[in-house]
């Protein structure tokens, strides 16, 4: 085959991914937890084109070039070496969900890049392979391979470190998009610059060990409060971790702050509401289903407002166009 289409969403982590172990494979410091979502997906045709010099992209209709065309490249190198083809290819992406805004758009751009490049490359791989290739794009990118909710093992080789999927309580999400604009540091280089500048970076992970731990136990035990706490407490670890590098990187804005504040409201009055944020200002309110309709509404006047619930994992369609 060497035409294929891939479609894949987004995902959320509860135990975030922050730091790497190496750089080049995509190996993190530590393990991660996330729900894929049901809402923004993104749609990547990959065709094999031997007449091309290089690869080209195309991203939401407009040709890429710099950065993204270059990591288009270097994703594709991985599937080419694998495959052992050396054909370039034309790569047409069409996302629905703000680029670069913190609301995981690489994790659903590499994961459907890595399914469609994969068939249109003749490789035939299994969901634990499709996660392991995801991965050497966007580390989150694994976990939007898996449905529902996912947990991505740390690994201390390639083989090692994957996605796989973990039974988990019924969950809504609720999406303050409190800014959809792209953000100031990619969470590539902010990564890279907590890792050698920050003094906490080593409490950071091993923290964050142990909360995986304690949430993996919390999705066992369908406790939603519990998990929503281990959630909100590892996210703001993460920005109190980004905030200390040098020089510091701030992604929470003011009404990110006021998001939170709502959130701690309804905790104040009964509702089980936990907040999260991944490398931008937008803030994603963990609540049980029965229960998103009220956090809706009790942040609609301070940002746009996305419900989302457990989505499908990577799906592949042979041959189809963007
Ligand atoms: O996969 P990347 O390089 O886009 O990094 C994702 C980092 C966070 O979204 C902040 C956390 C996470 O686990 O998704």
């Amino acid at each position: 085959m060497t035409v294929a289409t891939a479609v894949a969403h987004p995902n959320i982590a509860l135990v975030k991914y922050w730091g790497k172990r190496d750089a080049d494979l995509n190996l993190p410091a530590t393990g991660s937890l996330s729900m894929t979502l049901d809402v923004f997906p993104t749609r990547t045709t990959v065709a094999l084109d031997p007449a091309l010099d290089g690869d080209a992209f195309t991203l939401d209709g407009r040709a890429a070039t710099g950065i993204p065309l270059d990591r288009v490249t270097r994703f594709l190198d991985v599937v080419r070496a694998l495959a052992g083809v050396e054909t370039r290819a034309r790569v047409t992406s069409a996302g629905t969900v703000p680029e670069a805004a913190g609301l995981a758009s690489s994790a659903a751009g590499f994961a459907a890049l890595a399914g469609a490049a994969s068939a249109a490359y003749g490789l035939d791989l299994d969901e634990r392979a499709l996660t392991r290739l995801a991965r050497r794009g966007s580390g989150s990118a694994s976990r939007s391979v898996i449905p529902g909710f996912a947990v991505w093992h740390a690994g201390d080789t390639d083989e090692e470190s994957f996605a796989e999927s973990v039974d988990a309580p019924a969950l809504a999400m609720v999406i303050a998009i409190v800014d959809a604009g792209e953000k100031p540091v990619s969470s590539r280089a902010a990564m890279r610059r907590t890792v050698l500048t920050s003094p906490f970076y080593p409490a950071w992970v091993t923290s964050t060990d142990e909360s995986l731990r304690s949430a993996l136990a919390a999705c066992r035990d369908g406790d939603v409060d519990r998990l929503g706490r281990i959630a909100e407490t590892n996210a703001l670890r993460m920005h109190a971790l980004i905030q200390s590098c040098d020089p510091p990187i701030r992604y929470l804005a003011p009404t990110s702050l006021a998001v939170l504040d709502r959130v701690e409201a309804l905790r104040a009055r009964g509702v089980g509401a936990y907040a999260t944020a991944d490398a931008g200002p937008n803030v994603v309110v963990v609540c049980r289903p029965a229960d998103a309709a009220e956090v809706r509404d009790a942040l609609a006047d301070l940002a746009e407002i996305v419900v989302a619930h457990p989505g499908p994992g990577l799906r592949i369609e042979p041959g189809a166009v963007a």
